[in-house]
């Protein structure tokens, strides 16, 4: 009888170890404090911000999530955004070399093509700036790079009726690791004080 206790209580030892040891892998796809910290403290100044899509978004990015603090989570966000920016980019770029393309469709791809190029170059530049410490002029660079750039491409697709979700799906993710990353940068401690 003592035996058929101990070994309930055995099962049940095993059975609670084994729930146990999933947690860790249900965890790590589940934003990080820190994730969470930088979408809470952008939602406060971007209303339009969902900080839940905002983390959900970010979690899927292997290097935001391996962020530690204010400065590498800012150089995470900027390469996320140029990787990004870089990859629909070359999408684009595969696209405007079919032949009979459409006029519309052809400015549309030109536009993205344009702005995604000067997106790269701004946040290229942001990225060298924030590795030297000169967080106001990377913070300038940051909003000139996400801002006009990605408005361009996403007023041309809306202005000439063209949908295209790889490229919608980009801009979107672009404007949010904008909004991230110039709010992330514009936090971390001035030279100057
Ligand atoms: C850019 O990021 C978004 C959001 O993660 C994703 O949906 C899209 O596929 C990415 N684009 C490329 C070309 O990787």
């Amino acid at each position: 009888m003592a035996g058929g206790a101990v070994s309930i209580a055995m099962i049940t030892f095993l059975a609670s170890a084994l729930v146990l040891s999933s947690i860790p892998e249900v965890a790590s796809t589940s934003p990080s404090p820190l994730i969470k910290d930088v979408c809470g403290s952008t939602a406060k100044e971007i209303k339009a911000l969902d900080p839940k899509i905002c983390a959900e978004t970010l979690v899927s990015e292997p290097r935001v999530v391996a962020a530690s603090n204010l400065v590498s989570m800012s150089i995470a966000l900027l390469e996320a955004g140029i990787s990004n920016a870089t990859k629909t980019r070359s999408y684009v770029q595969k696209l405007l070399k079919r032949r009979g393309l459409k006029p519309d469709y052809k400015y549309v791809l030109q536009q993205c093509d344009g702005g995604y190029e000067n997106f790269g170059w701004s946040f290229v530049s942001a990225l060298g700036e924030v590795k030297e410490g000169e967080y106001d002029t990377a913070t300038y660079d940051i909003k000139v790079g996400y801002t006009d750039n990605i408005d361009e491409c996403q007023n041309a697709l809306s202005s000439k009726n063209v949908r295209d979700y790889a490229i919608s799906r980009g801009n979107d993710f672009l404007v949010l690791i904008g909004e991230v990353g110039f709010n992330t940068v514009n936090r971390l401690p001035s030279d100057y004080l």
